[in-house]
């Protein structure tokens, strides 16, 4: 039996990509350009998958590209140590260069050789100690791809995935004050801010106080609307021998509302129901998706259980709806809402938790669509 042609959960790349032309041309032609970005979407849209793609696109253009992810870090020793690190990975020089390059670029920087395997040695870092008294130590690890940049006569380019974790770092704002100063002379290095927290990366970039304040040109991801999903489907399917009438493939996207992650999932356990039947059925959509939504059962009740009976009742009302105007009068009639003054604070709470997303119309409806169809199935009470 062929292997689930279907992939979900991690970075995807080779032919589990799809679309996003329009995204990988615009973000590289911008970074290539010297801009910066801020690139956000709700969580699992493939904003990962996505930069990683434009990072082939800088290195097919000879530009340095380099590669962080705030996710892990809880510390501002972790950011030195992930940072130098991820530095030194990229540059994939021989032991004696690298010694070098790395001593260039960061004066006070302690590499060690080690030996991950008999003969092979690579270059580790570790963070100077009493690093936090010492801001200059910051300046000069996050001013050393633009010496590098310079030295190489290259242009680079840096990407700063999970990038709203650093407002939960500790001493977060003395990271993000120190990254400010130094960026904005950069002449060679463009920059890359990737986040999911909707409320956090608006804090970052968009108070007026806060350093980052409009640090960069911002592009919002959106799910994969096209087509393209349907010609991925129906080929996972038929390449592996496992059937799948079109029209159940659409019904497949309509779930998800063509959402990346979800797309892949459903398809995926739809394919592991079928797989090795002697006849597909029909309820076998269902299967798959019951299955889902079992599994995410549990974020859904937690989500749910913070949440207070007013927020409730609205998403309630919003999740029978592919998208609401929440605050007209015939919504707030339809479902008993009271007036709108009396909402806008739930909205503005739910949109920040990332429970709620809102459309161009200024309308609104629950982002995850699964979630969206746990609260529709479940019947809850309020
Ligand atoms: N272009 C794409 N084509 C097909 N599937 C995709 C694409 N982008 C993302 N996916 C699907 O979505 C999943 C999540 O992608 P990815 O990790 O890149 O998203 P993310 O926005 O970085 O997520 P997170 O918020 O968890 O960091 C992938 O495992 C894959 O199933
Ligand atoms: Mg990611």
């Amino acid at each position: 039996m062929a292997d689930n042609p279907f992939v979900y959960g991690v970075t995807v790349d080779g032919t589990h990509f799809i679309n996003r032309e329009k995204e990988i041309q615009t973000i590289t032609s911008a970074l290539a350009g010297g801009q910066n970005i801020i690139l956000y979407s709700p969580r699992r849209y493939g904003k990962t998958s996505l930069i990683k793609k434009v990072g082939e696109e800088l290195k097919k253009r000879n530009i340095l590209y380099f590669y962080v992810d705030f996710y892990k870090l809880s510390s501002v020793e972790e950011l030195y140590t992930f940072y130098s690190n991820a530095i030194i990975n990229e540059l994939q020089s021989p032991i004696d260069k690298m010694w070098n390059i790395i001593k260039n670029m960061i004066p006070t920087v302690n590499p060690r050789i080690v030996y991950q395997e008999p003969g092979l040695p690579s270059v580790e870092i570790s963070a100077p100690l009493s690093l936090l008294t010492k801001t200059q130590t910051l300046s000069e690890l996050f001013d050393a791809v633009e010496k590098h940049a310079m030295r190489s006569k290259k242009k680079a380019c840096v990407v700063f995935d999970e990038f709203q974790e650093v407002a939960v770092i500790e001493n977060g704002e003395i990271i993000k004050k120190c990254m400010r100063s130094s960026f904005q002379h950069h002449k060679k290095v463009s920059y890359a801010f990737l986040g999911s927290k909707n409320h956090l990366i608006k804090s970052i970039f968009g108070d007026t106080n806060s350093p980052f304040y409009h640090f960069g040109k911002h592009i919002d991801l959106d799910v994969i609307r096209d087509e393209s999903w349907a010609k991925y489907i129906s080929s996972g399917f038929s390449k592996t021998g496992v059937p799948a009438a079109d029209d159940e493939i659409e019904a497949v996207i309509k779930i998800t509302g063509g959402h990346p992650y979800y797309t892949q999932m459903l398809a995926s356990e739809i394919w592991e129901v079928r797989k090795g039947k002697k006849r597909a059925e029909k309820a076998d959509i269902d299967t798959a998706l019951h299955s889902i939504i079992n599994v995410k059962k549990d974020v859904f009740i937690e989500i749910w259980e913070g949440l207070n009976g007013k927020d409730r009742r609205l998403l309630k009302s919003i999740a029978g709806h592919e998208s609401a105007a929440v605050y007209s009068t015939a919504f707030i009639e339809l479902h008993h809402l009271g007036s709108a003054a009396s909402i806008r604070r739930n909205i503005q709470k739910l949109v920040a938790r990332d429970i709620l997303g809102r459309t161009m119309l200024h309308e609104y409806y629950v982002l995850d669509p699964l979630f969206k169809r746990w609260i529709v199935l479940a019947g809850l009470e309020n």
